[in-house]
């Protein structure tokens, strides 16, 4: 509820704007509490990219479908398995204009801003407008874990 200035039975512009802020935060924290990660198309069950692990789960090897990836959004990092045992990774941000990719399949890995596709084997650009390849990231096994660098 909002107070009036003395004696005149109006809100003041300042209290207005404050508890303006206040509903604000609270619709803010509303819309993030409680929603779950959507599933990613295509991801378990069908299709050849999987969910991303959570950002405090290791990254093995079988998260990774053959032929396709996992986008890890949180670390702008595409993991992909164009081959059995074979890992690449990429910078998740399209070279066009900034999106973050969005999808891996068929082999390609998808910009949803205006269509560019990237190949999951190199990062080079598969359909344009991008300009230039998805810069590659190192990508490593070690005790059946992977690393991102
Ligand atoms: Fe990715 Fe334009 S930003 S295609």
């Amino acid at each position: 509820m909002l107070d009036s200035e003395p004696g005149r039975g109006v809100p003041t512009r300042r209290r207005v704007l404050i508890g303006s802020c206040a509903l604000g935060a609270v619709a803010a924290i509303a819309a993030c509490g409680g929603e779950k990660p959507k599933a990613a198309p295509g991801g378990p069950g069908g299709g050849d990219q999987a969910a991303a692990p959570a950002p405090s789960q290791v990254l093995r090897p079988g998260d990774i479908p053959v032929g396709g990836g996992v986008i890890l959004g949180d670390q702008d990092t595409v993991v992909t398995q164009p081959q059995p045992g074979q890992f690449r990774a990429f910078s998740a941000t399209c070279t066009h204009l900034g999106c973050q990719v969005e999808r891996v399949s068929d082999g390609t890995i998808k910009c949803p801003c205006h269509g560019s596709q990237y190949s999951v084997a190199d990062g080079s650009v598969v359909h344009g407008p991008a300009p230039k390849p998805l810069p590659a990231k190192t990508v490593t096994l070690n005790n059946g874990a992977l690393t991102i660098s």
